[in-house]
C-alpha cells in the first residue's frame, strides 16, 4: 500500500514541490498514524521552501528533500503498541512545523491536539497555527482589555484576519493596516482600515488618536515598523511583533535598538513572540489555548476566513496563490472527499 506526499525537491519557487509515493507502514511503538483531512498552507512554508527562513543556511535550516506544511488535522488510523491517550478513530491536530503536505502523517502520540468532530477540518486547521499565534499575541503577550485601542499591522493575512476576529471578540477598538484591495475584510470585522502603501500608518494614528493607543500587534517585525509603533503608545502601551525577521542580522538590529531604548521608564513594553516554547518548554499554555479556540469555533464565535481550498496533492498551486499576494485570510489543503461538501463528522 502506498500514500502520497508533496515534497520540496530543492529550495526555490512552488514548482520545486513534487508529489512522491511512500510505503504505508505500521506506526512505531510511540507513534500514531494519521489520515490527513486538512493541512494549512502558511507563510513559513514559503520562507522555508525558498531557503529564506531565519535559520536557512545555518545548521538548523531545512535541507531538501523535505515535506513542508506547518499544521494538520486528521483522524488517527492506527496507534503504536505503547501509545496511551489516543486510539483509532480520534480526530487530532498537529503543529508539525514541516511535514504537513501529506495524505498520511506519522507523529509522536504525546504531541496530538484533541479536535472536536463537529467542526470543519479546514476551519480547524487554521486554529493550530494562525489562530494560536493571534490568541497568544493578544491575550498572553499583549494582555488586552476590553475597551482598549489596538493597531494590527498586517491585518489581511492568515494571522491578521484571526487577530481582527479575536480583537472584536475581546471588545477592542481596532485599526488594521492592509493594502487597499483588502480593506473590505478589515471593515467586515468592524475595524478601521489604513493603507500602508498610500499613507504612513503612524501619521494616520497620530491624527486619529492624539492621546496614543494601547496595543500594536505587528506581523512585519521590521525595525521601522516597531519604532513607529512604539512612538504611538500611551503609557502602559504594548507592542508585540510575531512576524519572522528577514535575517539574523535584522533581528540583532531590532534587539540592539530596543535594548538602548528605556521602554520601562516610559511605561511601554515590546515582546517578540514565537512558538518555540511549545517544543522547548511548557506545552500547557498551548493546550489550554487550543481548547479555548476549539470552543470558540464550535460555538461559531470565530469563523475563519478561507479564501480557497485545494486537494492536498495540489500544494504547489496553493503555494503559488499564497505567493501571488492576492490572498485574504487562509489557504487550506484538504483531502479530496472534503472538497465537495462538509464531511466534518464523517
Ligand atoms: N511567530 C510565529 O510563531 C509565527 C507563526 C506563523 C507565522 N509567522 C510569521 O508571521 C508573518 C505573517 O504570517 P501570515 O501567515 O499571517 O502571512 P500572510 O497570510 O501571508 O499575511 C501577511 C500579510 O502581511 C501583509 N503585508 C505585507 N507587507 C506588509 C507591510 N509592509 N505592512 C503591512 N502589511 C503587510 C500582506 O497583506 P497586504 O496585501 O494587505 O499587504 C499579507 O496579507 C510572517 O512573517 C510569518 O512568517 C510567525
Amino acid at each position: 500500500m502506498i500514500y502520497h506526499s508533496v515534497t520540496a525537491t530543492r529550495l526555490g519557487p512552488p514548482e520545486v514541490l513534487e508529489v512522491v509515493e511512500n510505503e504505508l507502514r505500521a506506526p512505531g511503538p510511540k507513534e500514531a498514524r494519521i489520515r490527513v483531512l486538512a493541512s494549512a498552507v502558511s507563510r513559513p512554508d514559503v520562507t522555508v521552501r525558498r531557503g529564506e527562513a531565519l535559520y536557512s543556511g545555518t545548521p538548523l535550516g531545512k535541507k531538501p528533500p523535505f515535506t513542508p506544511g506547518y499544521a494538520v488535522i486528521g483522524d488517527v488510523e492506527a496507534a503504536g503498541v505503547q501509545v496511551t491517550g489516543v486510539s483509532a478513530g480520534d480526530r487530532v491536530g498537529v503543529l508539525t512545523v514541516t511535514g504537513g503536505y501529506t495524505e498520511v502523517l506519522y507523529w509522536r502520540s504525546d504531541r496530538l491536539i484533541p479536535v472536536p468532530r463537529t467542526v470543519d477540518p479546514a476551519e480547524a486547521v487554521t486554529l493550530i497555527l494562525n489562530y494560536l499565534v493571534a490568541w497568544q499575541t493578544m491575550h498572553r503577550s499583549a494582555k488586552v482589555r476590553a475597551g482598549e485601542t489596538a493597531l494590527i499591522v498586517g491585518a489581511s493575512g492568515g494571522i491578521g484576519t484571526a487577530l481582527l476576529q479575536l480583537g472584536r471578540l475581546a471588545g477592542l477598538r481596532i485599526y488594521g493596516v492592509a493594502s487597499a484591495a483588502k480593506h473590505w475584510v478589515v471593515r467586515e470585522f468592524g475595524a478601521t482600515p489604513i493603507d500602508y502603501r498610500s499613507d504612513d500608518f503612524a501619521e494616520v494614528i497620530r491624527r486619529a488618536e492624539p492621546a496614543g493607543i494601547d496595543v500594536v500587534i505587528d506581523g512585519t517585525t521590521r525595525l521601522d515598523t516597531i519604532r513607529k509603533s512604539l512612538s504611538l503608545l500611551r503609557r502602559g502601551g504594548r507592542v508585540v511583533s510575531y512576524g519572522e525577521p528577514a535575517s539574523l542580522g535584522g533581528l540583532a538590529r531590532i534587539l540592539g535598538t530596543l535594548a538602548r531604548q528605556k521602554l520601562a521608564r516610559d511605561g511601554k513594553s515590546f515582546t517578540l513572540y514565537g512558538t518555540s516554547s511549545y517544543f522547548l518548554g511548557n506545552r500547557r499554555p498551548y493546550e489550554e489555548d487550543w481548547a479555548t479556540l476549539f470552543r470558540l469555533l464550535e460555538t461559531r464565535q470565530i469563523e475563519p476566513v478561507i479564501m480557497q481550498r485545494f486537494p492536498i496533492l495540489e500544494a504547489a498551486r496553493a503555494n503559488e496563490l499564497l505567493e501571488s499576494g492576492a490572498v485574504v485570510g487562509n489557504v487550506v489543503l484538504v483531502a479530496p472527499e472534503l472538497l465537495n461538501g462538509d464531511a466534518s463528522s464523517s
